[in-house]
């Protein structure tokens, strides 16, 4: 895990100390460094420059959607990938280009299909039948036009936790490709006046470490284009590989290397297209966990101390599961370090539980830590993606505030919920003298 220390053991983020952000907005605190969502935005797509291909790399933002992050996102000349109203409109309120985002879900409702052809957003991808019938409903009220991808399910299983596959046949997103399902959507849409047929998306899976998965999903993809090609005369703009590059949450993380990855892909893309006379299409990309994960940092408070003698000594922090339900729901691994006392010698592990009603609410099993005391702050890494996208208000715990870090200089970008933002949707119970209004 890379971090920054300064001379006297504080954490650094941006070019602030940890400490300095704890005091100043409390914790438990979500902190980014902007620095390094700017870096790992401009790595995909100079990989691509590079390469020469053409490519659009699209911000998934459920990993992380604010304001101010789609901001950051639109600055670093990202696309967008939005999965519901709520995306779409947080994005529309950031300003972001609507020409630029492009809307996933296996179940998009009336309402999400016509705001989405409303703001002429660039793209729908399309992910089963009944969403055609929707937009085409849609789009004869407006006549508007819509660009498409369709999504499909090329049936390659990544390598990644079983909650967070998407790729394989049995899922419950896109249309499968080897019973017909997807030859028959193309057709549907193929011929359709006011429904833009662009190309094919995928996406295989997250937290992936290995390249061989996307390589294997952009031969079937190709095969099926070239299929389609020959037999309906059809020639993909784009085809768009999703999102799912891994990262590195613990030290036994290998990350993909983008690089590696790039080099790997658009080989496998160059010949594909050479071999068949395919015009080289568009690549698109989806990132969210590579832009923003390692990029954050949750600094919490430690509060109560348990020590089971011969066992474990529990550590309780002042958030847990209701700001990081990782752990508990996919059993995912973090660091962590003491804040105020980075290179203070490591004296044992230590086990990070939440302060929920819950006993599944641990942040991390074992960490090897310096001697833990009542109010120490500690810094869990690589907490930016869905973390706080994943936040809820079990136990009435209120969601964290979140702070941008960028060159020394430190901003709030979403406040910490209030306890009157928690019960404005509650209304008095007005009781019934046996009558039913
Ligand atoms: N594109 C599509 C169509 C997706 O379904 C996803 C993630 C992404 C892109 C972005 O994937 P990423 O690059 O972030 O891996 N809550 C889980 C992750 C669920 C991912 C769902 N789809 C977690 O905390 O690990």
């Amino acid at each position: 895990m890379n971090y920054e220390v300064n001379e006297g053991g504080q954490l650094m983020i941006g070019g602030v100390s940890a400490k300095n952000l704890a005091d100043h907005y409390g914790t438990p605190l979500y902190v980014y460094d902007v620095g390094q969502i700017r870096s790992n935005a401009r790595a995909f797509i100079e990989t691509f420059k590079k390469h020469n291909v053409p490519a659009q790399v699209a911000y998934a933002s459920k990993a992380f959607s604010s304001i101010a992050m789609l901001q950051v996102a639109h600055q670093e000349g990202l696309s967008l990938d939005v999965v519901s109203r709520g995306e779409l409109h947080t994005a529309l309120e950031a300003g972001f280009p609507v020409e630029k985002i492009h809307m996933h879900g296996n179940n998009k409702s009336i309402s999400e299909l016509e705001m989405a052809v409303k703001h002429h957003i660039g793209c729908i991808v399309v992910d089963n039948f009944y969403e055609i019938e929707l937009l085409d409903a849609i789009l004869e009220e407006r006549t508007s036009e819509i660009d498409v991808l369709l999504r499909v399910t090329p049936g390659i299983e990544a390598h990644t936790h079983d909650y967070i596959l998407t790729g394989q046949e049995d899922s419950k997103f896109g249309f499968d490709l080897s019973s017909g399902q997807a030859e028959e959507a193309f057709l549907k849409v193929l011929d359709h006046p006011r429904i833009k047929m662009k190309g094919l998306h995928c996406h295989i899976g997250s937290q992936i470490f290995e390249t061989s998965g996307f390589e294997m999903a952009t031969r079937k993809l190709f095969s099926t284009l070239e299929d389609w090609r020959d037999r309906f005369d059809f020639t993909a703009e784009v085809v768009n590989l999703g999102g799912g590059f891994g990262i590195q949450y613990t030290k036994e993380d290998d990350p993909l290397d983008l690089d590696q990855y790039a080099h790997a892909l658009i080989k496998e893309i160059k010949t594909l297209s050479e071999q068949s006379n395919y015009p080289l299409p568009e690549i698109w990309i989806e990132p969210g966990r590579a832009i923003v994960g390692e990029a954050g940092v949750t600094l919490y408070t430690v509060g109560s101390i348990k020590e089971i003698p011969g066992v474990r000594t529990y550590i309780s922090v002042d958030g847990g599961m209701t700001d990081n339900i990782r752990p508990a729901l996919y059993q995912a691994r973090y660091e962590a370090v003491l804040a105020d006392k980075v290179n203070d010698p490591k004296e044992k592990k230590y086990s990070v539980a939440g302060k929920c009603c819950e006993s599944g609410d641990m942040l991390i099993w074992d960490v090897e830590l310096p001697k833990v005391e009542h109010e120490d702050l500690l810094a869990v890494f690589s907490t930016g993606a869905y973390g706080y996208a994943m936040a809820n208000n079990y136990n009435r715990f209120q969601k964290a505030a979140v702070v941008f870090v960028e060159n020394g200089h430190h901003q709030l970008v979403v406040r910490r919920e209030t306890f009157q933002e928690m019960t404005r949707h509650d209304l008095s119970y007005e009781q019934q003298r046996g009558e039913t209004k």
